[in-house]
């Protein structure tokens, strides 16, 4: 009988977008991404796992609900650590021969654009690594999962590295800065669907690979300069330069898509709608205070600093009228009292509910191990209620 092993993993959102694989079967990228880690305070995925003598196949619940194990990614998760347990001797070969039950819960949309993927499988492997006793790059392991997921394991601002070596083993990520680095960095994610996205990810990017130019471009002549550029903003918190090239890059990744034949849409007529309200606001302001970027769909996240974030919620509520009573959800926060830079926002209001909620957050830390026994599976390895 194992003990029961739980962790907590957040979530991620990338500045600099990764899109394409150099190899599907590995999971390696064509190019290397940026990203900021995201409180798991308010978004997070939590998994425990067990391993016992009397559980009859390998099993995971996602969300309360028993799913398939069925799952090329799973297994090669499991397998690899089974391998380097093998390997390191770091359990004995009875406790390999157990199945594992996995439980998982995110406490937001799964599946929705809203990186539950990279939290999940961050998640997952780090209990696994745990059960099995393993010493490895978790990364390396998380990346077989989701690319993204590698970028979960850190706190603060990622960079996950693309590697050039065929074995994927120089592609993984490292830290750029802990969360402590950017104190005022802020999050605000514009939640407009929280269903299930008509084209993964993986489909999409396999697509590009397989028909964009614009993607070969991307990657040649975009990505690099971007991403040193990038990493020099956060070093020196330099927002108003973090900004554009935050929204130069998901505009292009996003260009990418619909380069792709055929096209893969992913953002709405919302989604340019906030385009065009971010752009007008830091016109207005003369100074970029916001940047947008969209993932494999239609919300937007938003990084701006914490000073600006009473006017941008005041604004959006402007905007995009809402009827829910808990719109804001996440960290608290006040509103803007200024009436006069609202009334005079050349911007009028879009129809009601367009968004559905928007999360607040901000810039947090990586992986957690759950030591105060708050398992998601009882000392019998059954689900806790
Ligand atoms: P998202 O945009 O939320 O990342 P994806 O469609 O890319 O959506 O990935 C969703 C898939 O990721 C789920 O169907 C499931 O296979 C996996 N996943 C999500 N959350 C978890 C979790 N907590 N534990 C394990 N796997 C997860
Ligand atoms: C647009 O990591 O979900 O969010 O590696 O196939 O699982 P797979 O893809 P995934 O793709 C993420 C794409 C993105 C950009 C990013 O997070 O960098």
């Amino acid at each position: 009988m194992s003990d029961i092993i739980t962790i907590t993993a957040p979530v991620n959102i990338a500045v600099i977008k990764y899109w394409g694989k150099r190899d599907e079967e590995l999971i390696l990228p064509l190019n290397d991404s940026v990203s900021a880690t995201l409180d798991t305070n308010v978004m997070c995925a939590k998994t425990s796992v067990c391993a016992r003598p009397d559980i009859n196949e390998n099993e995971i619940w996602l969300n309360k609900i028993k799913e398939s194990f069925n799952n090329k990614r799973l297994q090669n998760c499991l397998n690899e650590i089974k391998r380097i347990a093998r390997v390191q001797k770091s359990v004995d070969e009875e406790f390999l021969s157990w199945n594992v039950r996995i439980y998982s819960e995110n406490n937001f949309p799964t599946a929705a654009g809203l990186a539950s993927s990279a939290a999940g499988y961050a998640c997952l492997v780090t209990a696994l690594a745990i059960l099995y006793k393993i010493k490895t790059d978790i990364s390396t392991l998380a990346r077989l999962g989701s690319g993204s997921a590698c970028r979960s394991v850190y706190g603060g601002f990622v960079r996950w590295h693309a590697g050039v070596k065929p074995d994927g083993s120089d592609s993984i990520a490292s830290q750029i800065a802990n969360s402590l680095h950017w104190p005022d960095m802020r999050v605000i994610i514009l939640v407009v669907a929280d269903t299930k996205k008509h084209t993964s990810s993986s489909k999409g990017m396999q697509c590009s690979v397989a028909t964009s130019e614009l993607l070969q471009y991307r990657v040649l002549h975009s990505v690099p300069k971007r991403v040193d550029d990038i990493c020099t903003a956060i070093q020196k918190r330099d927002f108003a330069k973090f900004a554009e090239i935050t929204m130069k890059d998901s505009n292009q990744f996003h260009a990418v898509c619909l380069d792709t034949y055929p096209p893969c849409v992913y953002m709405r007529d919302i989604s340019h709608s906030i385009v065009e309200v971010i752009h007008r606001y830091n016109e207005i302001c003369g100074e970029v205070k916001v940047a947008y970027t969209f993932d494999a769909g239609p919300n937007a996240c938003l990084y701006l600093l914490e000073k600006d974030v009473p006017e941008i919620i005041s604004l959006i509520k402007q905007v995009f009228p809402t009827s829910n009573p808990e719109f804001i959800k996440g960290l608290s926060t006040q509103e803007s009292q200024d009436r006069d830079f609202l009334n005079q926002f050349p911007i009028k209001p879009f129809e009601k509910d367009l968004l559905k909620y928007l999360i607040y957050t901000k810039v947090g830390d990586g992986l957690q191990e759950i030591t105060d026994g708050s398992h998601l599976l009882d000392i019998n390895g059954q689900p806790v209620g």
